[in-house]
């Protein structure tokens, strides 16, 4: 129906006379002459209806509204110098209409496509009219570019491309399981794949050696900016691997795609961190390193406190923590709000202590001894002006406190260079993580990770025991993990044991893993990166449901189909399903 796409439409083309099709994005009357900007994927181009062409489509002109569908024959023409619109590729050259066909109307659209920012339920809702947006167009077509990086590299390097079945059995990644009845077997579930987890380790024992699959994994959890139910991963497995490998191939995809995406490269190597260190200085795992700001254990200094706070935590075996501000003026109502900030994210409270004319200022140092104060000066060579923050509490929640508080400060006295990207493996995870909720031990990463000494090695003291885990992370946000896995079956029964998950539960559960390991599974790790993370960080967008062309909203919704919704009587007949709604 046409020679040339809109934003095509060049200098080169000045005389010819072309045919055009897409939407009317804006239109503009000057009574004289009509123009129209026409759009479609690649661009914008402006179309003139003058009566000096043809009276006949300049008449019918005023007819065309927003968003109508046309399709336009007419020549192009150099703009005249004064009309000419350097913002615009297409800015130097119009079209003059001779004719025009009216493809298809439009009702008034419920929200603007050039309003600065729409509402977000409209523009899910009608999606549709979101996704004719330039800008977003631009993130389906970088999401697109992705999908081929992703592609190239990977076959280049050996890799073979790999489906598996969403209908499936639970895989265990610490969500809960979407589930899917079966009709032929009544009674029975299938669960939507948490990942590809169980089957790219079967394909190792098949052999493939190197396997990928760019897929959609399933997770029925809480919902965040950063989460969707349904989401897509770059999923790898390796055979006869060991940790480097993994993450020098993990290292050279992140670095084509930063490349591609963003057109300059990342730094690298990346560097690593161990998980201990990252908890120490940053108080999470995925520490944002795009500023500095290290947390400090000071409890030390304070192991013979008369403060109370603090000497009650020491005694508990807590541990205290502090960062220190220096450079800034902090009012006393800057202090204030950030101990009320502190307190929402969990802490008991917090405490601050100033320096000013040479002595320190706080409304507890008069619970402090002379050398606890001189210690502080001295480890954090405080000068007039420098405020330090601490919390006192059990580690983990000290840790996760400060953690947080950190980025507080950072965002807030504007420490944080948001023109660079700090990328950072964080290696050697524990291998396990004690449940308060279930009272056992569960896996930190999934149960199939090896740890990097035999778990025989270790008497009880099971939390020490390292995994050959790691993630990727980038300013704060993991867009990626994987480990090398358990292969021979008496690793991964020790594991089990561990885990406190009895032989006929994991033969129940993967009870052809476990079989496979028997029948010469070689030694193989992988590691999934986070497909809609990646796009959302590299394209410097705030949510991923921009990057998802259907996303959820916050309460797994979909408002444009309105999934999920009941279903008829006949389909739970067929089922056999009874619903009792509690
Ligand atoms: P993991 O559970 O760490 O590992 O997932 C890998 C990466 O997937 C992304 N991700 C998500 N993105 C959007 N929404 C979600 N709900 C969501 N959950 C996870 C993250 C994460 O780093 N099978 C293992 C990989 C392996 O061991 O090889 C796995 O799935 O960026
Ligand atoms: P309190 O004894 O509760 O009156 O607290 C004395 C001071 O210690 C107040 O400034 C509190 O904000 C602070 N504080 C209380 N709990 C903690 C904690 N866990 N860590 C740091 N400071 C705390």
């Amino acid at each position: 129906m046409r020679d040339k796409h809109c934003g095509s439409v060049s200098r080169d083309d000045i005389g010819k006379v072309i045919e055009l099709a897409g939407w009317v994005f804006r239109r503009r009357d000057h009574g004289g002459l009509i123009f129209a900007d026409l759009r479609d994927i690649t661009g914008i181009v402006q179309v003139v209806f003058s009566p000096e062409i043809s009276s006949e489509a300049h008449e019918r002109a005023g007819d065309i509204k927003q968003e109508y569908v046309l399709k336009v024959t007419g020549r192009v023409e150099k703009r005249p110098p004064e009309t000419e619109n350097p913002n615009m590729p297409t800015g130097d050259i119009e079209v003059l209409a001779n004719s025009f066909e009216i493809l298809n109307t439009s009702k008034p659209l419920p929200f603007q496509l050039d309003e600065d920012e729409p509402n977000e339920s409209l523009r899910l809702k009608y999606r549709y009219l979101d996704l004719r947006r330039p800008e977003i167009q631009k993130i389906f077509l970088a999401r697109h570019k992705a999908y081929k990086v992703t592609r190239d590299y990977l076959t280049d390097k050996g890799f073979y491309e790999f489906e598996t079945p969403f209908l499936t059995k639970s895989t265990p990644e610490g969500a809960r399981d979407f589930i899917v009845p079966s009709r032929l077997n009544a009674g029975m579930f299938y669960a939507l794949p948490q990942s590809p987890q169980l089957f790219k380790q079967i394909l190792m024992i098949g052999g493939f050696d190197r396997y990928f699959q760019i897929v959609r994994c399933f997770r029925d959890e809480e919902l965040r900016a950063d989460r969707q139910p349904e989401f897509t991963q770059i999923d790898i497995e390796m055979s006869f691997v060991d940790v480097d490998d993994v993450l020098a191939l993990g290292e050279g995809l992140i670095m084509s795609l930063y490349k591609e995406l963003k057109g300059t490269d990342a730094d690298s190597p990346i560097p690593r961190m161990t998980y201990a260190d990252a908890m120490e200085l940053y108080g999470t795992d995925k520490p944002d390193l795009r500023f500095d700001l290290p947390l400090k254990d000071i409890t030390g200094i304070f192991q013979g406190t008369e403060f109370g706070v603090f000497k009650k935590t020491i005694n508990e075996g807590g541990i205290i923590k502090a960062v220190v501000l220096k450079g800034k003026t902090l009012s006393r109502k800057d202090l204030d709000t950030a101990v009320d900030a502190a307190k929402d994210m969990g802490a008991g409270g917090l405490i601050w202590i100033r320096k000013e004319n040479d002595a320190l200022q706080s409304p507890v140092v008069k619970f402090m001894k002379d050398e606890e104060k001189a210690s502080l000066s001295k480890v954090f060579e405080l000068s007039n002006g420098d405020v330090l923050f601490i919390v006192a509490d059990k580690k983990d929640k000290t840790n996760e406190v400060m953690g947080r508080f950190r980025l507080y400060i950072g965002e807030k006295f504007g420490l944080i260079d948001k023109a660079t990207d700090k990328l950072l493996w964080v290696t050697d995870f524990p291998l396990l993580e004690y449940s308060e909720l279930e009272k056992r031990y569960i896996a930190r990463h999934h149960p199939f990770t090896s740890p990097k000494e035999s778990i025989r090695n270790f008497n009880g003291d099971y939390e020490s025991i390292i995994a050959r885990a790691y993630d990727l992370v980038l300013n704060g946000v993991e867009i990626g993990g994987g480990s090398i896995r358990n292969y021979r079956m008496d690793e991964q029964l020790e594991m089990f044991r561990l885990l406190n998950i009895k032989e006929e539960e994991a033969a129940e559960k993967f009870g052809f893993l476990l079989e496979a390991l028997e029948m010469g599974a070689p030694p193989h790790g992988g590691i999934a990166f986070g497909f809609d993370r990646i796009l959302m960080m590299f394209l410097g967008l705030e949510s991923i449901r921009d990057v998802i062309p259907f996303p959820k909203t916050q309460k797994g919704t979909c408002l444009m189909t309105g999934a999920p919704s009941s279903i008829g009587q006949k389909q739970l007949n067929e089922l056999k399903i009874r619903t009792v709604i509690k």
